[in-house]
């Protein structure tokens, strides 16, 4: 078996039981999308591109007590085991220490193309209709409420703040997911998300004129 299909076989059985936004599927679309990042911008090696990407979350913190080295070692672990070669494997390794969005003030200290591509394919989906999915599965599984309208956005969220956060989902849109368009780190990424963002727009404004009643289709004249 390739290394490619071990390393899918190895993803899916560790997100065996994942919540439904973190699950072997976001891998998958990671995956894809940085795959057709990287060809887009010339990378040359597209396996380190792959691997990183479908590794990148296989032991999140939020469900590790917040210990945020279990990933990156099983990862490391299990490309030894493939025997890949050490230059590539550290690479991987770093992307998947580095790629996680920890609120506002995490300064990254690492850098790498195949970090950046991977990052953006992250990103990407945590926006759009994907991305709504994501974050109102993950609102629900930790029960919190759609929208509160006295429960104003925190922009500035320290990283223990964001991750004890209870707001309801709809701040998370204004916490997160609005200001990814602009953390985008390649070319390619940028105009993807452009698409993506505009959609979350789009979607927040139908959304509160549902909450209101706001009546126009039916007082709209209808020739
Ligand atoms: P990743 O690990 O894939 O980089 P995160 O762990 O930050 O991303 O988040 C995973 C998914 O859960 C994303 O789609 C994100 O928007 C969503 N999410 C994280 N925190 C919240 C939250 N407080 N409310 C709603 N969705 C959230
Ligand atoms: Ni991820």
């Amino acid at each position: 078996m390739d290394i490619l299909q071990k390393t899918i076989d190895f993803v899916k059985a560790e997100l065996n039981n994942a919540e439904g936004g973190h699950d072997w599927w976001h891998c998958y679309r990671v995956w894809k999308t940085a795959k057709t990042i990287a060809i887009k911008e010339n990378y040359p090696d597209i396996q380190t591109i792959e691997l990183a990407a479908l590794l990148h979350d296989i032991a999140d913190s939020k469900f590790n007590d917040g210990d945020e080295t279990i990933g990156p070692k099983k990862a490391r672990a299990f490309l030894e085991s493939l025997g890949l070669e050490e230059r590539r494997l550290n690479d991987i390794v770093a992307v998947i220490e580095n790629i996680s969005f920890k609120g506002g003030n995490f300064e990254p200290n690492y850098h790498s193309k195949a970090l950046d591509i991977v990052q953006d394919a992250d990103r990407l989906d945590a926006m759009g209709a994907i991305g709504i999915a994501r974050a109102f599965n993950y609102g629900g599984y930790k029960n919190r409420a759609l929208y509160h309208p006295d429960i104003k956005p925190d922009m500035n969220l320290s990283k223990e703040a964001y991750k004890k956060s209870t707001a309801p989902t709809i701040n998370h849109f204004y916490e997160k997911l609005l200001r990814l368009k602009d953390r985008m780190n390649t070319h390619t990424a940028q105009i993807l998300a452009e698409e993506r963002h505009r959609f979350m727009q789009a979607y927040l404004q139908q959304f509160y004129r549902e909450w209101d009643g706001v009546l126009d289709a039916v007082t709209t004249n209808h020739n």
